[in-house]
């Protein structure tokens, strides 16, 4: 039997991040048109022979969000079609993660829609990065490799060399998040405490722990509104933290968001390329982008190869920034 090809592929999502991880792996990008009909219906032609390929598809599933994941879906029916061995789908950011349990009466779990489409589709393993939530991967009853970004924001933290860094959560559902990075660095770490008394009665923050005199590290899984970093940055403030920097895996960045981080007395935003900011970046100077792609191209290899990718973890394998 022949071996198995590595081919990898990219929707119209982040072709950026497709190029450099093909490029950090030393093969060709997949060649395929994606492309619409004039009525705007996706149109899918994959031009290599994937026959018999381990295929994996870079589609981070951003805004615009049904879009993505329309051609994502495509591309996978398209490429098991075409008689390839294994599909991975690469989705660094996965869309429509928010709504991952019924919280109240009559709304959806669009978290496990989207798992069942992408295997109804014909996809074999799923790559993902900083899930809103971990149960996500339990949605699935194929493999999910959940990778974290910890590994690119440590080492630039270390090169940083912030002193009297302390971590803060921006809620509780970061907090193991947090408690990693406060390990790492050997410090402590502070929790903003969100707490809403009554339907029409604004949020009351407080932070638990003590910032005071501190430079202060929020780090969170994403900027969407800005809304939750706008308020755990000014809350730390009032409390007495000194600088404030800010680690977020995935750059959303809906609606107001930009000009809520202009609006922040924030030292520097660190932000990962999972989505790609595109202008966005240059309109705010304190934004630094941290490429993922050596993140996800050693997890392909290692996939491909049948390798273990718990390696992937500690960060060795990461070039100089
Ligand atoms: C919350 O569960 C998340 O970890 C983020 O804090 C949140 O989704 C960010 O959203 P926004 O930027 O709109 O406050």
């Amino acid at each position: 039997m022949s071996k198995l090809e590595l081919q990898v592929f990219t929707g119209n999502a982040n072709p950026e991040l497709a190029r450099h991880i093909v490029e950090y792996l030393g093969i060709p990008l997949g060649d395929a048109y994606i492309g619409k009909f004039p009525d705007g219906e996706i149109d899918v032609k994959i031009n290599d022979d994937v026959r018999g390929s381990d295929v994996f598809v870079v589609q981070t599933t951003c805004t615009p969000v049904n879009e993505s994941l329309m051609e994502l879906l495509i591309m996978i029916d398209t490429l098991r079609r075409a008689s390839a061995r294994r599909i991975t789908a690469v989705m660094p950011y996965y869309g429509y993660a928010r709504k991952d349990r019924k919280d109240e009466g009559r709304v959806p779990i669009t978290a496990k829609l989207v798992a069942n489409l992408l295997v109804t589709a014909g996809v074999h393993r799923v790559i993902s990065v900083d899930l809103h939530a971990s149960q996500i991967q339990g949605f699935f009853d194929i493999p999910v490799d959940h990778l974290y970004a910890t590994p690119v924001f440590f080492r630039y933290l270390r090169e940083l060399e912030i002193p009297d860094m302390i971590i803060v959560a921006p809620d509780a559902g970061s907090i193991k998040m947090n408690r990693a990075y406060a390990r790492e660095f050997k410090t402590e770490y502070a929790i903003v405490d969100k707490r809403r008394l009554g339907p029409n009665l604004a949020a009351v923050y407080n932070v638990i722990g003590d910032v005071q005199g501190r430079n202060v590290v929020i780090v969170d899984d994403m900027i969407a509104t800005g809304g939750s970093i706008a308020e755990a940055c000014k809350i730390v403030k009032e409390r007495g933290a000194k600088k404030v920097y800010v680690c977020a895996t995935h750059a959303v960045l809906a609606g107001d968001a930009l000009r809520r981080l202009d609006d922040s007395p924030i030292e520097k935003v660190a932000v990962t390329d999972t989505i790609p900011l595109g202008d966005k970046k240059s309109r705010h100077d304190r934004v630094r982008v941290l490429s993922i792609a050596p993140l996800l191209a050693e997890a392909i290899r290692r996939i491909h190869r049948n390798e273990s990718v718990s390696y992937l973890f500690n960060g060795e394998f990461l070039p100089p920034l």
